[in-house]
């Protein structure tokens, strides 16, 4: 039975993964969810398990010691699974700072309170025994790795050359979990995937963005060419990667998470558009940001070959499935669009 800890549980992937493991994938005593709630956070995402008693919703800040040493003497937990984050690019180009401090001292204070209450021996510096069954997960990205030309594909080996503030704050993080399992040998693992899409992402990031503003007939910003090549990965089949690196992932590895399917963003853009009836006229090329990666492409072989996992979603079966959902839910995209996402968007779009 376990006791997880997940952070960033009210975001896009995180609340999707809450749903994927109450629902039986592991043996769950207690699932406590520590999530800030900042503008990509939305507790709406999570109404359907709230009632569910092994659940525990906390509001708060990984960067809080204090909490997450309460948070970890109360429940005891022996798995962490680290989404929170600030997770979005064009935020990191205006405003860098939140995400050195969210994701670097947000990943250190997590894995430093881990650290204690796992080791067996808390106060003997050269110890490296610590609690069996227990594992600490940091959810990467792709990004870290940089921007590949036409061809090649990241491996686990490819050294991390980050080009955005975001990257780099991932990267950071990504070095500190690496650090705590050579230095203390704290049993970690590092996932690293490709671009998600599927139900509850903000409508800043390309896909949620594009079918909301096709339903709206508002033109579709398209940053320079479109021609910006990303691997596509449905969340479900992100979250099934997860469990099988908590469950058989070797400690101190890093596991790349793809699904094989790569496409310009310009294709993506198309293809909504045919998908929802409306006409390429709303397609509008915008100026592209800074140090904009021209080509991400993941080699999962790794993780495929060692651990068995491989994605149960086709990316056309995942896109219709994540265009039905937006289709069905859209006073929810009401909701979440309304506000303070109308300012955010004129300063990134706007003319
Ligand atoms: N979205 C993708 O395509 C993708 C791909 C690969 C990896 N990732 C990684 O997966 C993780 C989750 O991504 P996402 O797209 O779900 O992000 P998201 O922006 O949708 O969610 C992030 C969540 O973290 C919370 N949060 C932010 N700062 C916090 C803090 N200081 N303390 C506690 N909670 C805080 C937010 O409230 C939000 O609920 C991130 O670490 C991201 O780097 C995302």
């Amino acid at each position: 039975m376990k006791r997880i800890l997940v952070t960033g549980g009210a975001g896009f992937i995180g609340s999707n993964f809450i749903h994927y493991i109450l629902k039986g994938y592991f043996n769950i005593e207690l699932l406590v969810n520590l999530d800030l709630v900042t503008y990509a956070g939305n507790l709406e995402n999570l109404s359907s398990v709230e009632g569910d008693s092994r659940y525990i919703f906390v509001k708060g800040d990984v960067r809080d010691r204090k909490l997450v040493q309460k948070l970890f003497s109360e429940y005891e937990f022996d798995t962490v699974v680290h989404f929170a984050a600030e997770s979005h690019v064009d935020r990191s180009v205006v405003e860098p700072e939140i995400f050195l401090t969210t994701n670097i001292i947000g990943t250190q204070t997590l894995l430093d309170v881990a650290k204690s209450y796992w080791k067996i021996e808390p106060d003997n510096k050269y110890s490296r025994e610590f609690k069996s069954g227990v594992k600490y997960l940091q959810v990467s990205t792709d990004e870290v790795y940089g921007a590949l030309g036409t061809t090649g594909m990241f491996t686990e080996l490819t050294p991390l050359s980050p080009n955005s503030p975001y990257s780099a704050s991932k990267a950071g993080a990504d070095m500190i979990v690496r650090a705590y399992h050579e230095t203390y040998g704290l049993p970690v693992n590092i996932t690293r995937c490709s671009n998600n899409y599927g139900p509850y992402q903000f409508p800043e990031k390309l896909i949620p963005l594009m079918i909301h503003n096709c339903l709206e007939n508002r033109p579709l910003p398209v940053y320079g060419d479109g021609m910006q090549v990303r691997d596509w990965l449905y969340v479900e089949d992100h979250c099934s990667a997860i469990c099988a690196v908590l469950e058989r992932g070797t400690a101190g590895e890093v596991y790349n998470i793809g699904g094989n399917n790569e496409k310009a963003n310009i294709q993506i853009v198309r293809l909504l558009l045919h998908s929802l009836g409306k006409g390429e006229e709303l397609i509008t090329y915008v100026k592209d940001r800074p140090g904009h990666d021209r080509r991400y492409a993941i080699d999962n072989s790794k993780i495929t070959s060692q651990l068995g996992w491989k994605p149960a979603y086709s990316f056309e079966q995942g896109m219709e499935q994540t265009i039905r959902w937006y289709l069905d839910h859209q006073k929810w995209m009401e909701r979440v669009t309304s506000g303070a996402y109308q300012s955010y968007y004129q300063r990134m779009y706007g003319k």
